[in-house]
């Protein structure tokens, strides 16, 4: 049963465990397009169709928050077609009627990561797919791109030094404030799919808390079903504690 009741709560409260930020390492596409004796960028495309599907079923659920790992600074060493076409994603995801969907459904877009590393074109989809749906109250959407965790901890840290703060003031709630996720609560879980165990340089400082969940299940294969799994079982671990 989803969003079950747990002994952690008293009997008239209607108070869920439901994880309010879902982190996602989005993994597999690679694999599930070589499986198939596809190019890899197949298996990226195929991954995109994944994720629409996930937003979807996040917000159906009720998740506010959903941090995705579209890409992360180690993808620039791939080859020069695939990262091409990575970058270009979001030119893809955002053509035709997603961005009206994302409005009707009260979505907010933000994204994590240096994207002025990005062609100005893609940063011109970006922000406007940011600036318009910037007053939405419902699921806020964070697209990890170009980010790195290591990274996003020096320019913090860079950030603290030009901003003048005396080494004595500088608290952990103060750091977060530099880090490009300010504002959002930490991720309570982190998926991560095909079988990989590592955070990969995700979200190192954030995930100081959060529950990590594996599935051997190849990303563009992700489903609702497994979605559940995931946070059925992050309610399990949560009832224990
Ligand atoms: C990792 O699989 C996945 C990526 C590098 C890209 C993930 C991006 C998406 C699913 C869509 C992003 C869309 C937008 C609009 C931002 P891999 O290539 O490392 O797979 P492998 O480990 O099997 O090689």
């Amino acid at each position: 049963m989803l969003f079950k009741k747990t002994k952690a709560h008293s009997e008239q409260e209607l108070n869920y465990i439901v994880p309010d930020h879902i982190a996602i390492m989005m993994d597999g596409n690679g694999r599930w397009a070589k499986k198939r004796g596809l190019p890899r960028t197949s298996g990226h495309y195929a991954g995109m169709t994944t994720m629409r599907e996930i937003i979807r079923n996040c917000h159906q659920l009720r998740i506010k928050y959903l941090t995705l790992y579209a890409f992360s600074t180690e993808n620039w060493t791939r080859p020069e077609e695939e990262v091409n076409y990575l970058i270009n994603l979001p030119k893809l995801f955002f053509q035709g009627e997603v961005l009206d969907e994302l409005q009707r459904e009260n979505i907010q877009i933000r994204y994590i990561g240096d994207i002025t590393k990005f062609p100005k074109s893609i940063q011109n989809i970006m922000e406007e797919s940011k600036e318009m749906t910037q007053k939405n109250t419902g699921m806020i959407i964070n697209f990890a791109m170009n980010y790195g965790g290591r990274a996003d901890i020096i320019q913090a840290i860079q950030n603290c030094i030009n901003e003048k703060h005396n080494p004595s003031e500088i608290t952990e709630e103060l750091f977060e404030s530099y880090l490009h996720t300010k504002g959002c609560p930490t991720p309570d879980l982190i998926i991560r799919t095909s079988g990989e165990k590592r955070l990969s340089n995700f979200l190192l400082w954030q995930s100081e808390r959060s529950e990590l969940w594996f599935t051997e299940t190849l990303w563009p294969d992700f489903n609702k079903e497994l979605l559940v799994s995931a946070i059925m079982e992050y309610q399990e671990r949560k009832s224990r504690s």
